[in-house]
């Protein structure tokens, strides 16, 4: 993988598509040697589709409702990733469980945005759990997919304070903010070759992650 030829990128939403959308900037602006080849929601009437369509990329829609069994909707998923010819997948927002066999063929080219600091709360309605639980702190993780839900290699994290009187949608609004920051980040470091997942593990510039990269905390060198 070299930085002169953009790194092929296709997208997979479910809705709103903010993520996408500073993806979408990386690649225009220069920040993010990339190219977002394709996007496509599993609901055909996300709103990121429109953001897609807007920035000239082509958006398509595999709905998963029109297939009876989810390995018939995630072959024809496939299929219609796999037409881009994408060197990395990206989750941003795809609000479906995906089978072991999808997620194998990807293996080390499919990252996700999760918005929590992976291990903790995987899953759903994550800032309402981080505030029940009473954390003081919460955050976003890129993480490599593997077949556990959120359970992949972590490659980058950023961290947000738990404010008094925050309620979901104020730490979701505070988290998302860090989401675009760190997305766009790893992205391009996939395609420095910086970043890659060697068996079970993250290197970054061909070293073994021990704990994943924490934006806040970072020397110059490796940003
Ligand atoms: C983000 O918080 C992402 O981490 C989570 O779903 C949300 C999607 O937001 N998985 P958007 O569609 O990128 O705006």
């Amino acid at each position: 993988m070299t930085a002169d030829r953009p790194l092929r990128l296709v997208v997979l939403i479910s809705g709103r598509g903010s993520n996408l959308q500073a993806l979408l900037e990386g690649t225009h602006n220069g920040s993010l040697p990339a190219q977002i080849c394709g996007v496509i929601s599993n609901r055909p009437e996300a709103a990121g589709l429109e953001r897609a369509r807007q920035a000239k990329v082509k958006a398509l829609s595999v709905d998963h409702r029109a297939f009876g069994e989810r390995t018939a909707f995630e072959a024809a998923l496939t299929e219609t990733i796999d037409h881009f010819e994408p060197q990395l997948v990206l989750l941003a927002g795809f609000m479906r469980i995906l089978n072991p066999t999808f997620v194998e063929h990807y293996r080390g080219r499919m990252l996700n945005i999760h918005p929590s600091l992976l291990p903790k709360f995987r899953g759903l309605h994550t800032h309402q759990r981080a505030l029940a639980e009473g954390e003081t702190e919460h955050g976003a993780s890129v993480h490599f997919v593997t077949p556990q839900l959120d359970g992949g290699p972590v490659a980058l994290q950023a961290r947000v304070p738990i404010l008094p009187g925050d309620d979901p949608d104020s730490l979701a609004a505070r988290v998302l903010a860090r989401e675009q920051r760190i997305y766009p980040l790893a992205v391009r470091w996939f395609a420095q070759g910086r970043l890659a997942l060697n068996g079970e593990r993250v290197t970054f510039d061909g070293r073994p992650l021990t704990t994943p990269l924490d934006l806040d905390n970072m020397t110059e060198e490796e940003s």
